[in-house]
């Protein structure tokens, strides 16, 4: 695991496109997976931008979403669905074809994951990953306390992220549980950026690159990944005390 500081949350941002779409270019077939959230927002805008300007071949990308709040419906604005589908299908005029994401209104949660375990299998794994971390530590919604080889699971929510959660929407929302993709499945990514930006990511972006390896901090695992880079501006790497 590699640290990449930058200036500020658009230097950063921009890194973040110009990877994604180096690697569209590199590979027209990607498979890209993202979170969304208030942190890969400018991101999504300056890959759609960099992809349209630079005429990038994305007509074979696979895209995958992270997660989802169970029991959401795609239309309600703070769904993962509804932020992919306004950010880059909309107006990358993705196929259907092109992005598998979890069914959050499903019945059967359970099988939801096994459709992505077995997607992902099927795909040969997954290229590319730009993750978030919040406040608890996790990634996705992978909560303090999962496995580091979880496949997708539906996970019972962390207190920090049913409050913080409330910040994507515009109504008091009752959060209880969220479909995931497993930590297993970012360790074996064959790329793995994790982006922070912000004094209020500062504590956890410390604890994630210079605390214990822990399952009570996800985003450690970070630490494990041999191709994988924490994006930081200066603002979230300001309490790392080591050269990294
Ligand atoms: P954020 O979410 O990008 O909105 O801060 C991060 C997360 O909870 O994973």
């Amino acid at each position: 695991m590699q640290v990449l500081s930058f200036s500020d949350y658009h230097n950063l941002s921009d890194f973040a496109a110009s990877q994604i779409a180096f690697a569209i270019k590199n590979n027209p077939s990607l498979t890209l997976c993202m979170a969304s959230g208030h942190t890969p927002s400018l991101t999504c805008d300056l890959l759609v931008k960099k992809l349209k300007e630079e005429n990038i071949d994305y007509s074979s990308l696979h895209f995958l979403g992270l997660d989802e709040w169970a029991g959401l419906p795609p239309a309600n604005e703070g769904s993962c669905h509804y932020f992919f589908q306004t950010k880059l299908f909309g107006p990358l005029q993705l196929d259907a074809s092109q992005y598998f994401l979890f069914d959050a209104m499903a019945d059967d949660l359970v099988n939801e994951c096994n459709k992505m375990d077995e997607h992902i299998k099927k795909i040969g794994g997954i290229d590319m990953m730009l993750v978030g971390i919040g406040m608890n530590g996790h990634i996705g919604f992978n909560e303090p306390g999962t496995p580091f080889n979880s496949f997708c699971h539906v996970a019972r929510l962390d207190e920090t992220t049913k409050t913080v959660g409330q910040k994507y929407f515009t109504e008091k929302m009752e959060l209880t549980k969220g479909i995931t993709i497993g930590l297993r499945h970012l360790l074996a990514a064959k790329k793995a950026l994790l982006q922070a930006n912000g004094i209020k990511k500062a504590t956890v972006i410390q604890q994630a690159v210079e605390g214990l390896v822990t399952e009570t901090f996800p985003a450690s695992i970070m630490q494990q990944h041999t191709n994988g880079f924490i994006l930081v501006d200066e603002e979230a790497g300001s309490f790392l005390n080591k050269t990294h």
